[in-house]
């Protein structure tokens, strides 16, 4: 390597560490979950993907507000361990699991009944799983798996629930999204594969659009319940997400990564808007990572695309012809 190329890449690599503390100075600012004394105790929450990432933290944290913590997960040994670290670190027995594919309509379904049967209520619903670089498939259900994913089993599942949560109300709903709905687009016929988005990229990024226009639409629709539905941006967070990736993209995001926020930190936003008093009564808002209310992209705030994106769900989904049963 000459001299000069080996200046510049130091030059670079200085760039970036400044860059990296200076938005760490900024988040110092940021809201912190120790700031809201909030307290859970006879609240019950369910968490998806809360075995480890973004999800496990944000259950650690309910659980810590002593609120009975459902952790919806697919892996009974990945949820069982975590359910047990959570009891451990908070010391609140009413952690538990139940178990969920949220890629799959029909275990939505079996979770959601079972949900009914045994809670009497349910005060907060995060909508985190969720997946990326899944090449395209269609499941068994004849379903994009990358957005039935990250995307029509939460729309399925909150529908299911909503009884319940208004039951309970005031209640809250947080759906996890991503900066990445930039990039996406809201087409009704990537959800059954019927067309395909360009790469994985592109089915992320679209899955996280949708998943704030949902959330716009579920507003809307629950103004007056005391349930509210909010969206947020972790960041860029250090977890498992890039699994699915190759191992060169896989090396480089873990070598880039000691600049990005941990999982705990990506945790904070979700909590913000599951616990803070002063989101109380904010909905179908999109919050950024350092908990401040921002404006999402103009696809992500078209209440024509909301509508028609709501209604091609319920179809998908099945959720009009069997209702909530
Ligand atoms: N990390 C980031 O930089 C970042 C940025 C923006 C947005 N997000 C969003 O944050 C959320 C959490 O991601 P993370 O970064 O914490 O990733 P993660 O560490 O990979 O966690 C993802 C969680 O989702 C679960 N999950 C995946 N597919 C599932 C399915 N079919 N059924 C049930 N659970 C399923 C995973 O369970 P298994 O362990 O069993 O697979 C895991 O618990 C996602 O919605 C992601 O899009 C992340």
């Amino acid at each position: 390597m000459e001299l000069s190329c080996f200046g510049s890449h130091l030059g670079w690599a200085a760039c970036v560490l400044v860059l990296a503390l200076l938005l760490r100075a900024r988040r110092r600012g940021a809201w912190l979950p120790r700031m809201s004394p909030t307290d859970l105790t006879g609240k019950t929450a369910i968490v998806t993907g809360a075995n480890c990432g973004i999800g496990k933290y944000v259950a650690l944290d309910l659980a810590r507000r002593n609120a009975r913590t459902i952790l919806a997960c697919r892996s009974r040994e990945r949820g069982q361990a975590a359910v047990e670290e959570i009891q451990r670190a908070t010391g609140n027995p009413n952690v538990l699991l139940r178990i969920v594919d949220i890629s799959n309509m029909a275990s939505v379904r079996r979770f959601a009944k079972q949900i009914r049967q045994e809670e009497k209520r349910l005060d907060i619903l995060v909508n985190n799983a969720g997946v990326t670089g899944l090449p395209f498939s269609i499941t068994s259900e004849g379903l994009e798996r990358t957005f039935a994913t990250n995307y029509l089993g939460p729309f399925l599942l909150t529908n299911l629930l909503l009884d319940t949560m208004k039951g309970s109300a005031p209640a809250r709903i947080v759906n996890v999204s991503s900066f990445r709905h930039v990039g996406g687009t809201a087409n009704v016929k990537h959800l059954s594969g019927e067309e395909r988005p360009k790469n994985f990229d592109q089915s992320y990024n679209s899955t996280k659009l949708m998943n704030i226009l949902f959330t716009n639409e579920l507003a809307r629709r629950l103004q007056g319940t005391g349930v509210t539905a909010n969206s947020i941006n972790p960041g860029i967070v250090r977890t498992e997400i890039m699994r699915h990736f190759n191992w060169l993209v896989r090396l480089l995001f873990s070598i880039t990564s000691i600049f990005f926020m941990s999982a705990e930190e990506g945790a904070t936003s979700t909590i913000y808007c599951a616990v803070s008093e002063e989101v109380a009564d904010i909905t179908g808002k999109y919050f950024d990572s350092d908990c401040r209310l921002v404006l999402p992209c103009a696809a992500a705030r078209d209440p024509g695309l909301e509508r028609k994106l709501w209604e091609e769900s319920e179809r998908l989904t099945g959720l009009t012809e069997s209702g909530r049963m």
